[in-house]
């Protein structure tokens, strides 16, 4: 007996309903399939969770925050996956985990990922070292500044030669700097600050001739500023406020024609004259307090754009100069008179 219409109809209707549903279910498979966290990833992702202390990552869920490239690092909470690899494999390339409480240790499963460019875990509460497998990665930003990590900087970070940004800032990192750093060929940015290094700065950081931002401030160092901070070319950035050092500084800083900003204060020693600063002609910022200085306050402080901001409070200059209105020279004293503390701030002549 022929099948009625209707049942025609019903069989026709109920064979399109399931060629749609396969048809939705296929373009769900198929955009799972674009945008693909590498399965190794996922696993590493969960044990650089572990070993940082974090919680509420799963195997489960959507790891990847962000597919879009350039990376930029001013992310707080973020997983970043690069998804242009063949097939659309996506690689994490960068972990931005900024004030995120992580109490854990720095997560030696990154050198299982091996795309990762980026790492920012600034502001936790990690402790422990840098472990040894990162010499095996190739990142070129690195931000552990302002947690709780200790021991000497690893000469094997010097194997991370890939680095263009290191901020060891704000942690307990003893000893000396080791010479190993001077591998970091491609470096730009170097912050080791607020911690407790000693010793001199080994002559093989020379060959960081890339860099442009230095900073060292609130150390132990010992001996003079080296001489061969002349080899930095392109330094805008220096800073080195109570690093240790004994002045004078090196007349050799007159060669580094690039920097905007200068911060150098509380250098050691029996006081020296002040430095020859005069072919910097870009200076933004010239704070240089607290440092003893003996000589005379150079004219050419007098020819500076009155908006940059100069700063040589707490000097012993030895005579005064016709300075401009914005140059605070609060509590410099000077002709041997340390009765007669000047007292010339920035705020107070606005
Ligand atoms: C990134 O994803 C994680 C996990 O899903 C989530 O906890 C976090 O808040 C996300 N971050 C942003 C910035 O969306
Ligand atoms: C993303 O991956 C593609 C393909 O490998 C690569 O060409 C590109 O440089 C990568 N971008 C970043 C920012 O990692
Ligand atoms: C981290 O904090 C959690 C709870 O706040 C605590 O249980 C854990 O012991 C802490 N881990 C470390 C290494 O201090
Ligand atoms: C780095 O990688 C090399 C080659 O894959 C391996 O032999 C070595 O053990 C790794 N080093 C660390 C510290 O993981
Ligand atoms: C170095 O620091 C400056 C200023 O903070 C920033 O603009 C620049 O992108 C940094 N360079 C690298 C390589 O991270
Ligand atoms: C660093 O030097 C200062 C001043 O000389 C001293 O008070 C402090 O104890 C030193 N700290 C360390 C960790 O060596
Ligand atoms: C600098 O002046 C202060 C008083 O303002 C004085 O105590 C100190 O001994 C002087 N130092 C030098 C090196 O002249
Ligand atoms: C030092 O300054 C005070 C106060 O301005 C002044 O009375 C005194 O004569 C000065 N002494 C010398 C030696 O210049």
């Amino acid at each position: 007996m022929a099948p009625a219409l209707s049942d025609i109809l019903r069989i026709t209707s109920s064979l399109l309903v399931l060629m749609l549903l396969m048809f939705c279910m296929g373009a769900i498979n198929l955009e799972a399939q674009v945008g693909n966290l590498a399965p190794d990833e996922v696993e590493a992702l969960l044990e650089v969770a572990t070993q940082l202390g974090k919680r509420g990552w799963n195997r489960n869920m959507k790891l990847c925050n962000n597919t879009k490239l350039p990376l930029k690092p001013d992310a707080d909470n973020e997983v970043v996956c690069n998804c242009s690899f063949p097939g659309g494999t996506c690689h994490v390339v960068a972990i931005y985990l900024k004030r995120q409480d992580l109490n854990g240790s720095l997560p030696k499963a990154i050198e299982k990922l091996p795309h990762l460019k980026h790492l920012d875990l600034w502001a936790n509460y990690l402790s422990g070292n840098i472990p040894p497998e990162w010499a095996n990665t190739t990142l070129e930003l690195l931000s552990i500044g302002v947690n709780r990590l200790t021991g000497k900087i690893p000469g094997y970070l010097g194997r991370i030669t890939t680095l263009r940004s290191l901020n060891i800032q704000n942690n307990m990192f003893s000893g000396t700097v080791p010479p190993e750093l001077g591998g970091l060929v491609n470096l730009e940015n170097l912050t080791l600050s607020a911690n407790y290094l000693t010793g001199e700065l080994p002559q093989a950081l020379t060959n960081l001739n890339g860099l442009k931002e230095l900073r060292l401030s609130s150390n132990n160092f010992t001996g003079r500023i080296p001489d061969f901070i002349q080899r930095w070319k392109q330094l805008d950035t220096l800073e080195i406020q109570s690093g240790g050092f004994t002045g004078p500084i090196p007349s050799s800083i007159s060669v580094l024609t690039s920097l905007t900003d200068l911060k150098i204060s509380n250098l050691l020693g029996d006081g020296s004259d002040f430095p020859n600063l005069e072919s910097i002609a870009g200076i933004k910022y010239l704070y240089l307090t607290w440092n003893m200085f003996t000589g005379p306050i150079p004219d050419w402080i007098n020819e500076r754009d009155a908006r940059y901001g100069i700063d040589l409070s707490y000097n012993n200059f030895t005579s005064e100069a016709k300075y401009r209105e914005t140059l605070n020279l609060f509590k410099s004293t000077w002709g041997g008179n340390y009765s007669k503390p000047v007292e010339f701030l920035i705020v107070c002549s606005e």
